[in-house]
């Protein structure tokens, strides 16, 4: 089984980017978890993470049959890209999303999430361990 973990914008700066929201745990710590949690479960991993709508969407179209899941964090165009919904949509991969923070005890404009009309779980609010999670949802129902 072969797994695509996309981070969107801002996603690189964990560690210095608000860290009371965020935590301390910097983007290269996180992808150490993930590879790690990759390698116990027996799947394979890729990390993309990019500050851009139209990388991420490209990303995305490139994992068309070739990936059997997708975890993506799309940070804030979560709120805002339709275009990334369609992308995903339009490779038909079983997606899970993840928010490391809790966005719905946020600002009002984080509570709505467009990758959420596609996504079929979305983890909310559990920090880093939520990127965990999704991998061993996605390999327990398709791995
Ligand atoms: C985020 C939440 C978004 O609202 C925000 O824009 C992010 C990160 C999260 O992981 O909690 O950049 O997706």
């Amino acid at each position: 089984m072969h797994i695509l973990v996309i981070n969107g914008p801002n996603i690189n700066m964990l560690g210095v980017r608000e860290p009371d929201v965020y935590g301390r745990g910097t983007y290269d710590e996180l992808c150490g978890m993930i590879k790690k949690h990759a390698e116990k479960n027996g799947v394979s991993v890729e990390l993309f993470q990019s500050n851009h709508e139209g990388d991420i969407v490209d990303r995305i179209q490139e994992a068309y049959k070739k990936c059997d899941g997708i975890i993506i964090n799309p940070a804030a165009y979560t709120h805002t890209s339709v275009a990334v919904l369609d992308a995903l949509k339009a490779v038909g991969t079983p997606t899970c999303e993840v928010h490391i923070s809790d966005v719905n005890e946020r600002e009002e404009f984080r509570r709505f999430s467009y990758v959420s009309l596609y996504a079929e779980k979305t983890i909310i609010g559990h920090g880093f361990e939520g990127y965990l999670e999704a991998l061993e949802y996605l390999v327990k129902k398709y791995g």
